[in-house]
């Protein structure tokens, strides 16, 4: 029988002990002895990021960090981002604008760029881009995702609070069975703030 410690983990602001065996990673005591299965167990090599946290507030691969070196820090997990009844601003901006598709890798994201606002309330296009890097995402094509962010960020920011009209799976707000042929407003507001970004969008989202 593997050796065991008794680990005190503050998670999501709740103090948190868990009897582990010694070798056990973060992800596995976060899954299988807290229940706190919002974070996802993916490639356990670092490749994925669907099992990133924050410890002390920093994005960490639970799937890579030995709980045991984790004692005693504070845990941020996708189950701590909800505020009361109310998502937060990135929930909000991932569920507003279709960002989320299998949802697998969203955990992972969420808690990533919580961590990016933190140190960066209005982040770049391509400022997003870096500190997503390490997380993949099958679905959806990073577009949304990278969207949400920004929009999550304006939310963040006290600005651009309203969902914008017309950015909901690219329906058209005035014609909602038609398909969209132009640009979205976050579309529009991207390009104009990373002009060169508007050669990689898509053609049904150019300006026109
Ligand atoms: S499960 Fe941790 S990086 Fe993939
Ligand atoms: S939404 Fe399915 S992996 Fe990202």
């Amino acid at each position: 029988m593997s050796e065991r410690i008794t680990l005190h983990l503050r998670v999501n602001g709740e103090d948190r002990y868990a009897v582990v065996p010694v070798h056990h990673t973060l992800l596995e005591v976060l899954r299988e002895e807290l229940a706190l299965t919002g974070t996802k167990h993916g490639c356990e090599l670092g490749e994925c990021g669907t099992c990133a946290v924050l410890v002390d507030g920093r994005p960490v691969l639970s799937c890579l960090a030995l709980a045991a070196e984790m004692d005693g820090k504070a845990v941020e997990t996708v189950e701590g981002l909800q505020i009361g009844n109310d998502l937060h601003p990135l929930q909000a901006a991932f569920a507003d604008l279709g960002a989320a598709q299998c949802g697998y890798c969203t955990p992972g994201i969420l808690m990533t760029a919580k961590a990016l606002l933190a140190d960066n309330p209005e982040p770049s296009v391509p400022e997003i881009q870096e500190a997503l890097a390490g997380n993949l995402c099958r679905c959806t094509g990073y577009h949304k995702i990278i969207q949400a962010v920004e929009w999550g960020a304006a939310k963040m920011r006290g600005v651009n609070e309203d969902p914008p009209d017309g950015v909901f799976y690219g329906a058209d707000p005035d014609n909602p069975g038609a398909v969209r042929t132009g640009p979205t407003p976050v579309d529009l507001r991207l390009q104009e703030r990373n002009p060169e970004d508007a050669g990689r969008l898509p053609e049904e989202v150019r300006p026109i």
